[in-house]
């Protein structure tokens, strides 16, 4: 604790303690402003308020800067996989070999679903968004782990956050398989966690499937940049469905709900579906300013982020990675050229400037998915498949914090005083 905030209301003084983190901004512990003085806080979206204590991730948005357990994102980017960074943020500390080994068996033991969740699939539509298939198949989860899944118990919680991290790959790909009407691929054990899943959504069962080792690796790297990012929204439905005592698979099918918003996890869909719609570079001054124009609903998908008024350095690495992939797979993307264009002619635009608008992780990850092969359905399903180690490791940080209680907001109520109820004939 470093100093006292002065706090005065209705002729009262009172001191508020203010409270330090390891980095970052101190936050003023309020807690007893309520009971003290039977005033709230106001503060919708959460801008200057801090929910929790947390030692997962650290982001300095100034600086652009994105720590995991202390670990830059561009070290983790390019010299870590997903394994050793699920690891790292369930247990604080990077894992040695055996450790690693150990673990990656673990979830690849775990990658199976239950034969009944196929069923679960044949009662979506054919056509529906994967999204929506997600938000059900990952909620009937809790259904053949309920009673299974003591939250108290620390083993228990640990097996859940594993069977989380490992059933994702399965799932998203199933959702992708029912869409397309090819048959379910069981997965394959021998692969890596990234191979497998591609093979799962990719292949076939009438041949063999191979991956490719550029493909996989630059995947499992998208992976990594999406794994956790401190208290966003879709963490922060977590948390908050887990502070009941939620199930836990439960809880993660409401991140997912969150997620698919096109504000959040669903703006790397909205952001190539931008691109296709400007079209040809020549096309991007119209787009910019319809993005500036205050009476045109119309946002540059991609760019600004709540935190980073900086570069975001997921998105640093996901350009790189733009170029890995076409290479590898000997292809030309004219809407690369296009996001390259947009991005300088927004990055010199004062409006951008002043606002401290820049891209954004979603802003490049549609180029390189879609030239993987995904269709731009199923971007926010991979970023979901990601993010299940951050819930999950949030989810477990909050279980046993000794500060936890339910998440209870309160509000600033502006409708009708009390009022007595008109009988309907006499309305
Ligand atoms: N294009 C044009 N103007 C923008 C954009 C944009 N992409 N983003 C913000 N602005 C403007 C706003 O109009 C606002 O202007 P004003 O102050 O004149 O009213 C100002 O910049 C601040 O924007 P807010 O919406 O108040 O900022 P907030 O922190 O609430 O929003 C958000 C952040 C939602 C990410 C926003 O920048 C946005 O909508 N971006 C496009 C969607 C997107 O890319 N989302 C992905 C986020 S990253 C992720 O979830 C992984």
């Amino acid at each position: 604790m470093t100093e006292a905030a002065q706090f005065a209301l209705s002729g009262k003084e009172l001191e508020y303690p203010v409270l330090s983190g390891s980095v970052g901004p101190d936050v003023v512990d309020i807690r007893k402003l309520y009971a003290q003085t039977g005033a709230f806080t106001y503060d919708p979206g959460f801008t200057s308020t801090a929910s929790c204590q947390s030692k997962l991730t650290y982001i300095d948005g100034d600086e652009g800067v994105l720590l995991h357990r202390g670990y830059p994102i561009g070290e983790l980017a390019e010299q870590s996989t997903f394994m050793e960074v699920c690891y790292l943020l369930l247990n604080g500390e990077l894992p040695d070999q055996g450790e690693l080994d150990h673990f990656s068996h673990t979830i690849t033991r775990h990658t199976m679903v239950h034969e009944q969740l196929a069923q679960f699939f044949r009662g979506f539509r054919r056509d529906a968004h994967p999204m929506a298939i997600m938000c059900g198949v990952v909620g009937a989860l809790s259904a053949f782990y309920h009673d299974s899944t003591d939250i108290h118990d620390p083993q228990q919680r640990m097996i859940a956050s594993h069977r989380l991290i490992a059933k994702m790959p399965t799932i998203a790909a199933m959702a992708y398989k029912y869409s397309v009407g090819q048959p379910f691929l069981y997965p394959d054990n021998s692969l890596s966690y990234t191979g497998n899943f591609l093979r799962m959504t990719f292949g076939v069962p009438a041949e063999p499937y191979e991956v490719n080792p550029a493909v996989e690796r630059a995947m499992d790297r998208i992976f990594i940049l999406h794994a956790d990012h401190e208290q966003n929204a879709s963490t922060s439905t977590v948390r908050l469905a887990g502070s009941s005592g939620a199930n836990p698979f439960a809880c993660i099918a409401a991140g997912i709900a969150c997620l698919w918003g096109p504000a959040h996890g669903g703006a790397n869909e909205a952001a190539l579906n931008m691109l296709h719609e400007i079209g040809t570079p020549e096309r991007i001054p119209e787009f910019i300013a319809r993005a500036k124009d205050k009476n045109d609903p119309f946002r540059l998908m991609g760019f600004g982020h709540r935190v980073y008024k900086n570069y975001d350095p997921r998105a640093t690495v996901m350009q790189k990675t733009v170029r890995e992939v076409f290479e590898a797979l000997n292809v030309q993307d004219p809407l690369f050229e296009t996001a390259l264009r947009l991005e300088e002619l927004a990055l010199n635009d004062d409006y951008f400037v002043e606002k401290k608008l820049f891209p954004n992780v979603d802003f490049y990850s549609g180029v390189i998915l879609s030239a993987i092969g995904f269709p731009t359905s199923m971007f926010t399903v991979l970023f979901a498949l990601a993010r299940t180690v951050g819930w999950v490791a949030q989810w477990n940080e909050m279980i046993t914090d000794p500060d936890q209680k339910i998440g209870r907001p309160r509000q600033l109520y502006t409708g009708p005083t009390q009022r007595s109820y008109v009988p309907l004939t006499q309305r």
